[in-house]
């Protein structure tokens, strides 16, 4: 673990301070609460979220920051910094779409689903900035959404906690924007424990904390490959897990064994057959994941993020060529020693690496050698620390 307490407080102190200017500036006044959620990656366990399984994610050192203060009417007024400082207001009773500033769905949705629990809330001025990278898998938008919840609980005294509030940034994607997402992005930002990664049983909501070990650096890259499409694509790979437990009789494809889906494979589309295998196999080694990270279990953290990799790529076809490049470029480096997968829904973004701390250099030099060379692209790296959640 690093001692890096002093340095958070003054990066901490340096961001209040200047979303503080930015808030005077609009507003004509100071926010009287500013507040933070993280963003998120995933160590293990991808497209089980919404099929009632485990993942195992982090929260990270990348996130959003919200500051507001209250309004005696109900209009909400938002001004998105990292947005060229675009600027919406509507009123919170307004269940409109926007499609010209979409950013803004995620304040709409998100606010109309609070107000629906807490009828008494009343508007806000709200100025928002963030440094999640967009688009990349890092779960920007349930960042977003935490940290609004958060301060609308501070600003208006809600008895709100971290798992109704991922509830309802997931209500808000899944009823509003129009993602069909899980829960994972929501509930890691809530609620991490710092220096862990979270054990989460999607069924039940469970949690189990895992730390990190020591040795490993968490390793985020980006491949830089805009994700087109992504949402129909993710959409209808919901669809068809959720069909393959239709066919088995059950609400999820938790509830369906490997032994089960093999002996229907027959009876089943072959493409969807591949689907739930994924599934069914990316649970399991999610919970082995938990396991050989509390046993420091180098080699084990290896095979089965290499395992998890490949379901993704061949039974979920969910990875691009740059992010297996990438894989494969760290697995040269790193060996047994730590392990590497694309990580979040796919489609491009990033893959994550848990590298030996003394071969952080060489895995970044590497990539620097050879990725841009065979991609034309130009990768970014973000190491990581494993922070608290919102709600923690
Ligand atoms: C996106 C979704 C999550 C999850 C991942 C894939 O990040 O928001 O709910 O399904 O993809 O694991």
């Amino acid at each position: 673990m690093t001692d890096n307490s002093e340095y958070k407080k003054a990066i901490n102190q340096h961001v209040v301070e200047t979303l503080q200017q930015q808030f005077q500036r609009k507003y004509g006044q100071k926010a009287s609460v500013i507040e933070h959620a993280p963003g998120r990656v995933n160590l293990l366990g991808d497209h089980t979220d919404y099929n009632q399984g485990f993942v195992l994610p982090a929260a990270i050192n990348y996130g959003t920051n919200v500051a507001i203060s209250a309004r005696t009417d109900d209009i909400i007024s938002v001004y998105a910094l990292d947005i060229e400082n675009d600027h919406v207001e509507f009123s919170l009773t307004d269940t409109s779409l926007d499609t010209e500033h979409s950013w803004s769905n995620y304040v709409r949705g998100t606010l109309l689903q609070l107000k629906q629990s807490f009828p008494e809330i009343c508007g806000a001025n709200v100025v928002v900035s963030g440094n999640v990278p967009q688009g990349a898998g890092l779960s920007s938008s349930a960042s977003f959404e935490i940290a609004l919840l958060k301060a609308f609980t501070k600003l208006y005294r809600l008895n709100l906690s971290g798992v109704d509030a991922a509830l309802i940034g997931q209500r808000a994607e899944n009823d509003f924007v129009g993602c069909n997402c899980g829960i994972m992005d929501q509930l890691i930002s809530a609620m991490a424990m710092a220096d862990h990664a979270m054990l989460l049983d999607c069924q039940d909501l469970t949690m189990r904390h895992a730390l990190i070990p020591d040795e490993l650096t968490v390793l985020v890259i980006n491949s830089k490959v805009k994700r087109g499409l992504v949402d129909s694509a993710y959409n209808e790979r919901r669809a068809q897990c959720e069909a393959v437990a239709q066919h088995f009789g059950k609400a999820s494809l938790r509830a369906v064994s490997l032994e089960e889906l093999d002996r229907e494979r027959n009876a089943i589309e072959c493409i969807l057959y591949k689907r739930a295998r994924h599934v069914i196999t990316e649970n399991r080694r999610t919970t082995q994941m938990y396991t050989a990270l509390n046993n420091k279990n180098f080699e084990q953290i290896s095979s089965l993020m290499a395992q998890s990799h490949l379901s993704l790529k061949d039974d979920f076809n969910v990875t691009v060529p740059e992010t297996d490049l990438l894989v494969s470029i760290v697995a040269d480096v790193i060996k047994h020693r730590g392990g590497v997968r694309m990580t979040g829904g796919g489609f491009g973004g990033c893959v994550v690496a848990l590298v030996p701390n003394n071969l952080v250099a060489e895995v970044i030099a590497a990539i620097e050698r050879k990725y841009f060379k065979q991609t034309g692209l130009v990768a970014e790296f973000y190491p990581c620390i494993a922070t608290q959640g919102a709600f923690t």
